[in-house]
């Protein structure tokens, strides 16, 4: 029998990837949304590619009511993946009862109504902002949690830590924690990407506006860091590759191909890649150049980060696969498509 999947945040970058990975791998998906930074048009983008349109519900994952109904409403989900957070920084710090609300209500949410309704497993999306500026690279999972420097780190620190309470106070569930590195790119059918609202805070969205003529030039955050060409260094993880490992970790929990109740993974490529030779990558293998000046240090900014992806390698036996490059050619596809559509 097909398993039923509950997709919070379905409808937003990387929901709607794993979206599409699930029912290329059979998965029945259910995706709740609030639409609060999404386009329910995404719908019709999976549809295109799996020739599958999700079920979907309007809601909002921080009311346990609307949670109880759709699980009453779509019997027998057997796992979640949480997507359902906001994820901004900066705003982050401006709002952070917003932050604190969004992103623990759900998962407590979540949590809570898993043994009511039986639902088996829940993959969290954590990001290696727990690890803050690490002391060594690559990042291995056994790496210090390093204090939050901004309320959005922080719920994903607390959260991690509401999944391996509630396990260990025995609940019949199980979790895997992702802890992602810097998702960028678009599906290779330039069906769906990343559709940021407004000024993009992230390099990805900001590079290929610039590139596409939106924005007038990228900003470099600053030039003066330890690393070889002085700008930071981040390892960029295809959004494709990243959506298929939470395939692989449902899998793992659904068929108990671990005895472990609680796992954690960094998925990453491996490699670190400084901001400007990211950009030398862009144009490189898109033949688009891309006006950049540097600028000063953001505040917050991480000097250098990358993983190492050994565990998910060989326990979870998913890899990092696409090219940096083919990567860079689908977000320039993506930017190019929404042009054509006339939405950017
Ligand atoms: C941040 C978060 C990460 C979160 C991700 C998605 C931290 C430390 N990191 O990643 O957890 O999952 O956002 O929202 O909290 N850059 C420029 N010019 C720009 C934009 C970015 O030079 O216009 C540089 C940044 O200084 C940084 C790199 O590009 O060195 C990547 O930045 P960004 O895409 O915002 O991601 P992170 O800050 O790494």
């Amino acid at each position: 029998m097909k398993h039923k999947i509950l997709v919070t945040g379905g409808v937003g970058y990387i929901g709607s990837h794993t979206t599409v990975e699930l029912i290329n791998a059979g998965y029945e998906v259910v995706i709740i949304d609030n639409l609060s930074n999404s386009n329910i048009n995404v719908l019709d983008g999976i549809e295109k590619i799996t020739g599958v349109r999700p079920a979907f519900v309007e809601g909002d994952c921080t009311s346990i009511e609307t949670l109880r109904k759709v699980f009453t409403e779509y019997k027998g989900i057997d796992g979640i993946i949480n997507f359902a957070a906001s994820k901004a920084v900066g705003e982050s710090v401006e709002k952070p009862l917003l932050y604190y609300r969004n992103n623990l209500l759900t998962l407590i949410n979540l949590l809570d109504l898993m043994p009511e309704f039986g639902v088996k497993g829940i993959v969290f999306s954590s990001s290696c902002t727990v690890y803050g500026e690490p002391d060594e690279n690559p990042v291995t999972e056994k790496a210090p949690i390093k204090p939050a420097t901004s309320p959005y780190g922080n719920t994903k620190q607390v959260s991690e830590e509401i999944i391996t309470d509630y396990i260990h106070s025995g609940v019949n569930i199980k979790s895997i924690l992702l802890r992602y590195f810097n998702p960028v790119g678009a599906h290779p059918s330039s069906e769906i990407g990343e559709l940021p609202n407004g000024v993009p805070n992230n390099l990805i969205p900001y590079l290929t506006q610039t590139a596409i003529g939106i924005r007038k030039e990228l900003s470099v955050f600053g030039n003066d860091y330890d690393t070889p060409d002085g700008s930071c260094i981040r390892d960029f993880i295809d959004v494709v590759d990243l959506a298929k490992a939470h395939v692989v970790a449902m899998e793992r929990m659904l068929e108990d191909k671990s005895e472990e109740r609680l796992e954690v993974f960094n998925l990453g490529t491996g490699n670190g890649l400084s901001v400007l030779q990211l950009i030398d990558v862009f144009e490189k293998s898109t033949g688009v150049k891309v006006p950049h000046k540097i600028v000063g240090r953001r505040a917050g900014d991480i000097e250098k980060v990358w993983a190492n992806p050994e565990k998910a390698n060989n326990v979870l036996g998913w890899k990092a696969e696409t090219p940096i490059e083919e990567t860079m050619r689908n977000a320039w596809n993506w930017q190019m498509k929404l042009r054509e559509r006339g939405i950017m």
